[in-house]
């Protein structure tokens, strides 16, 4: 399996922060925020990885992260999204060729977890894995409605709503099989009312096909994309042993 990082966007919500640099080169505790998802990925034994990035500061993704081998990866790609604030599936478009027809472990480039996914990544077979974690503001994510019959199985997910279905968040790490790619081509960008092409969106595609699995992030986990979740995490990790 290969590893998308997305890094794109303008990250608004931390402005004045991200007229400095790219909101995942901000530091979360002691290291840079994609420091963090390429961590994750490495350890579940994924080094072949392609970060999609965007804006005004692209250019600091190098010299901060060189090739990628100081962090472990065996190969460090970068694909640069033109629309900034595209999406999430416009930015996973980009990483078609890099795929190359196998399947692979995305995570948002400013999302942390002290799970590791690596028997996740190991068992995956086909269709989508994604991964939920309980939370007290879900209104804030993608969140999960379960099958009254049957609350193993996700019947739908809702981007943000007023008000939500469950008590979970689908978190910013998913894997995919290569159908991804035809999925997004499906997506539309009014789809959720801001001019996206959303994740949720595909996520739902895989769900109409009886192929959307989950599995609860037992650890820590958190996007840091505010300043009051930026700080949350900081906190975390600077007290992680
Ligand atoms: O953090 C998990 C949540 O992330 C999910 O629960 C939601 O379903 C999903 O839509 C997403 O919600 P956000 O509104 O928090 O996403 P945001 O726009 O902050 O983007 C998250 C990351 O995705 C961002 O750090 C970089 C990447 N991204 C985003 C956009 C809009 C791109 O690479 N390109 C983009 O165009």
């Amino acid at each position: 399996m290969k590893g998308v990082i997305l890094a794109g966007g303008l990250g608004t919500r931390l402005y004045p922060l991200t007229h400095v640099t790219n909101k995942h080169l901000l530091p979360v505790y002691n290291k840079p925020m994609v420091f963090y998802p390429i961590k994750t990925l490495v350890d579940a034994g994924i080094d072949e990885i392609l970060i999609v990035t965007s804006g005004p500061h692209v250019g600091h993704f190098l010299s901060v992260l060189k090739n990628g081998k100081e962090l472990g990866a065996k190969h460090l790609e970068y694909a640069y999204q033109e629309k900034p604030n595209g999406g999430i599936a416009d930015a996973l478009a980009l990483a078609e060729d890099f795929a190359d027809g196998e399947d692979i472990a995305v995570i948002l480039g400013d999302n942390t977890t002290d799970e590791s996914i690596k028997e996740a990544v190991t068992s995956f077979k086909e269709g989508a894995t994604v991964f939920l974690k309980k939370v007290t503001d879900p209104e804030r994510f993608g969140v999960p409605a379960f099958d009254p019959k049957d609350n193993s199985k996700v019947i739908r997910i809702d981007e943000k709503p007023k008000n939500p279905a469950s008590e979970y968040a689908v978190t910013g790490v998913y894997l995919y099989d290569n159908k991804i790619f035809d999925m997004i081509r499906e997506c539309d960008p009014n789809y959720a009312g801001r001019g996206e092409l959303e994740i949720t969106q595909v996520n739902n595609l895989y769900i109409d096909k009886g192929q959307l699995h989950w599995k609860e992030l037992e650890g820590f986990w958190s996007d840091a994309g505010t300043f009051q979740s930026l700080f949350t995490s900081s906190e975390y990790w600077s007290k992680k042993k």
